[in-house]
């Protein structure tokens, strides 16, 4: 059987987590406020311009339409630095394993992300050609928890919603995967992804038996 598997990119194949923090802090530190490692947990999964909405609120700070668009250009370069010094090493564990054992199985394999920056964070890490498509931050107009992402990573791999299956860090993610009808499949701790179908802390807890379950189901 075909089934697909759609993968979020930041938490799930690669940490960028830390370095959005970096560029995030910078920027607040920049406008006068700080930024915590708590209030940057609450960006993940949120597009650009919601995070710089949400971090501008916590500052109480009201920007020009200009200045905002300024802003959002200075933290992605910051970023981008951060992401061109990235290399295969910062695969988190066991990806390329059940990337590969599910290409093996002539299963579907598409990424479902709200970063524009996918394309260059997998080219960098070398995973872009285990990606049969891509749908990311410059292909949708509706944000995560809204399905959108995942229905078009589904369409565009030729597999109904109800046969794909979706992993996620984000509570936002997991709950957009619900609303679409697939199953979700949570990576990180089951305080924050209840909401999800399973849950594991990384891809090494998940086994060859497990996805031939999902597969054959
Ligand atoms: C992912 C990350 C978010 C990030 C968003 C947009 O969902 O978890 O923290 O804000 O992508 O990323 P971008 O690379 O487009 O700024
Ligand atoms: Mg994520």
């Amino acid at each position: 059987k075909r089934k697909g598997f759609i993968f979020d990119l930041d938490g799930v194949i690669v940490d960028t987590a830390k370095y959005h923090f970096l560029a995030w802090k910078n920027l607040a530190n920049s406008l006068g406020f700080d930024f915590t490692e708590a209030q940057n947990e609450q960006l993940k999964g949120v597009s650009r311009v919601d995070s710089l909405n949400k971090i501008l609120a916590w500052g109480n700070t009201t920007v020009s339409e200009e200045k905002f668009q300024a802003l959002m250009t200075l933290k992605n370069d910051e970023y981008l630095g951060y992401i061109d010094k990235m290399g295969d090493s910062e695969i988190l564990v066991d990806v390329p394993k059940v990337l590969d054992f599910l290409i093996a199985n002539n299963q579907g394999v598409s990424l479902g992300s709200a970063s524009k920056n996918a394309r260059r964070i997998l080219e960098k890490v070398n995973l872009i050609s285990k990606f049969e498509t891509i749908v990311d931050g410059n292909d949708v107009t509706k944000a995560k928890p809204d399905p959108e992402v995942f229905l078009n990573a589904a369409a565009s791999i030729h597999c109904n919603p109800e046969d794909c299956v979706v992993f996620e860090d984000s509570v936002a993610g997991v709950q957009a995967a619900n609303t679409a009808n697939m199953i979700s499949i949570g990576i990180g701790s089951k305080d924050v992804l209840h909401e999800a179908d399973y849950i594991f802390n990384d891809f090494s807890e998940i086994s060859e038996h497990f996805l031939n379950e999902l597969i054959y189901k």
